[in-house]
């Protein structure tokens, strides 16, 4: 069965039902294979936060009572060290420009819901697809059981996906970096701190935010070679305590355990022919100043504009611009998310007493310089 759209989109994660729904919105019309069933792609726990920058792109597009709902507005964070607690309002350093904790879940779930009312076209379980002709005028994607032909193919399917393995060699530079740190997460039935939580300690880093009013997910980093996966649950605790510096933090039975291995990944440049990477399929960036969704959601506003102006006005500017816009974002939040992990890590790190006390400078100069603060709270809203 062969059908035609205007774009296909691959993968069904947060970039591409983003790019789905703002292309609905605009009256262009599209199809996404994603190759999981309905329920996995829903059930995915992942990020949790969207911030001001990205909720405002479904603001412009009227989808944001639908999409990013009322949940809890980011207030106040916590950063501990040594025990020494010191907050910081980043939404008013921000000018009034508060993020909002969305669970990845929920928000999938509300834009797979919003796009299907709107009589989109999402086909679940498609499985071997495969991309076509790219560089020519009439790409297509082959999969079990059909295929597509499309004006352009959006490659949506995360790092692990076929689009950016579509792209011949050469065609891409890419850049790989190791952080040399590993967090154990553990999600757990106890008490949500009252702010997100982050503890600087010479036993080593660990946070704990908020997962529902009974619940929180910690995060401890562990050193190289440790396999934390077997450290008794009360290790992890003892852990916790000290490093959050609170003897009374109460435990609660654990429901999740995780490794995370800080790593990221840039392709470049983020187009080939008529396919454009959005989201993880052309970079991944560490966990700390939770910009991984965000960016997802950046790259699918800027891409969803260049193809609108394509499709409706037959000016293909946006799209040329596409990989440079999304590219200069991409690269401004690694530097933060680097900058940061780096700083919440070395300045417990007492084997290099040198770098420690650098990390801990530029630790104190978020809460004794304005313009410091001012300048991290602006990436924390995201940046245009
Ligand atoms: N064919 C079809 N679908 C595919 C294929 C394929 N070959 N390969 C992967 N997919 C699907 C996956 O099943 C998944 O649903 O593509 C989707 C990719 O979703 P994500 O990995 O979540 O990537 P993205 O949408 O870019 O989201 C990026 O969201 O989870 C947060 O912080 C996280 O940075 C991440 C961000």
């Amino acid at each position: 069965m062969r059908d035609e759209t205007t774009v296909a989109i691959i993968g069904a994660g947060p970039a591409g039902l983003t790019l789905a729904n703002l292309l609905q919105r605009s009256g262009v019309d599209c199809v996404v294979l994603e190759m999981r069933d309905r329920s996995y792609v829903e059930d995915r726990q992942r990020a949790g936060i969207i911030d001001h920058h990205a909720g405002r792109i479904f603001e412009e597009y009227g989808l944001a009572d639908r999409i990013v709902g009322d949940g809890p507005v980011e207030t106040l964070m916590e950063i501990r060290t040594e025990g020494v607690p010191r907050f910081l309002d980043t939404p008013a350093l921000a000018g009034g420009r508060p993020s909002r904790l969305v669970p990845q879940q929920m928000l999938v779930r509300r834009l797979i819901a919003a796009f299907l009312e709107g009589g989109g076209d999402l086909r679940f379980g498609a499985a071997g697809v495969t991309l076509h002709d790219l560089d020519g005028p009439q790409p297509r994607v082959t999969y079990d059981g059909g295929e597509l032909g499309a004006a352009y193919l959006a490659g949506c399917d995360g790092f692990h996906g076929v689009s950016r393995r579509s792209i011949p060699a050469g065609a891409l530079e890419t850049y790989s970096f190791d952080h040399g740190i590993g967090w154990y997460t553990v999600l757990a039935d106890a008490p949500p701190p009252r702010y997100p939580l982050m503890g600087v300690s010479r036993h080593g880093f660990a946070a704990q935010f908020a997962r529902g009013p009974h619940a929180s997910r910690f995060y401890l980093q562990y050193q190289p070679g440790e396999d934390p996966r077997s450290w008794p649950d009360e290790h992890a605790w003892e852990q916790l305590r000290l490093r959050l510096g609170d003897p009374r933090l109460v435990a609660g039975p654990i429901t999740g355990r995780e490794i995370v291995e800080m790593r990221s990944f840039v392709a470049e440049p983020m187009d080939f022919g008529r396919l454009f990477l959005v989201g993880d399929a052309a970079h991944i960036i560490t966990p700390m100043g939770a910009k991984g969704m965000n960016l997802a959601l950046s790259d699918a506003y800027v891409l969803a504009q260049g193809l609108t102006d394509a499709v409706l006005k037959g000016d293909e500017a946006g799209l040329r611009e596409y990989s440079a816009v999304c590219l200069r974002r991409t690269w401004d939040y690694q530097e933060f998310s680097r900058w940061y992990a780096e700083m919440v890590h070395q300045a417990g790190d007492e084997s290099e007493p040198f770098r420690r006390k650098l990390a801990l400078a530029r630790l104190d100069r978020l809460f004794t310089s304005p313009a410091a603060a001012t300048a991290f709270a602006d990436l924390m809203a995201g940046t245009d």
